[in-house]
């Protein structure tokens, strides 16, 4: 209090500090409950799931996925939106002709089937992942990817 009554700073800096700091704050309250109702509409486990241990284990994913709106297919496609949406639908991505033809609706647990074992579950995939052995992780990776391809900060 007295360093500050001293050297006051600029009212300029101090108004344009609060200024950011009430913007970040908003956007972190608004990301933070955005992320919770995601999670509360998700079936149990997911709805309890390690969105922090999903978000390292996604790290695996990364390496062929993006989950972002716009985000860039890669070695494998653009994940964005893809809960509810059919098997092999992202625009511009080429898919093998086994995910085209599987016709599934990506649910939770059919994910968790996948990520088990992408090349068990539907053999001939080009996704040349081993796959997630831990049921934990797949359950916090599969909440994880919920949020973030539904809009909710990454
Ligand atoms: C080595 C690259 C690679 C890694 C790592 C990888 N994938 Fe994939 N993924 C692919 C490819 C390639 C496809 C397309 C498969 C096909 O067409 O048969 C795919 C397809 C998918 C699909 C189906 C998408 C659709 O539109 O139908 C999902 C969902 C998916 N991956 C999730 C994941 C998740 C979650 C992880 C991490 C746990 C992961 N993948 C790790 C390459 C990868």
């Amino acid at each position: 209090m007295t360093r500050m009554l001293r050297a006051p700073p600029p009212l300029a800096l101090i108004l344009l500090l609060t200024a950011c700091n009430r913007v970040g704050s908003a956007s972190d309250a608004e990301g933070a409950a955005k992320t919770a109702a995601i999670l509360a509409a998700m079936p149990a486990p997911y709805n309890t799931a390690d969105l922090a241990n999903g978000r390292q284990a996604f790290q695996l994913c990364s390496a062929c996925h993006t989950a972002i709106e716009g985000g860039a297919n890669m070695t494998g496609p653009n994940l964005y939106g893809v809960f509810g949406r059919k098997t092999a639908s992202a625009v511009d991505y080429k898919y093998s002709p086994v995910l085209k033809a599987a016709g599934w609706i990506w649910t939770p647990a059919q994910l968790d089937k996948w990520l088990a074992s992408p090349q068990t579950t539907l053999p001939g995939t080009k996704m040349a992942f081993v796959g997630l052995k831990d049921p934990k992780t797949r359950t916090d990776v599969i909440a994880y990817l919920h949020v973030v391809s539904s809009g909710g900060p990454p």
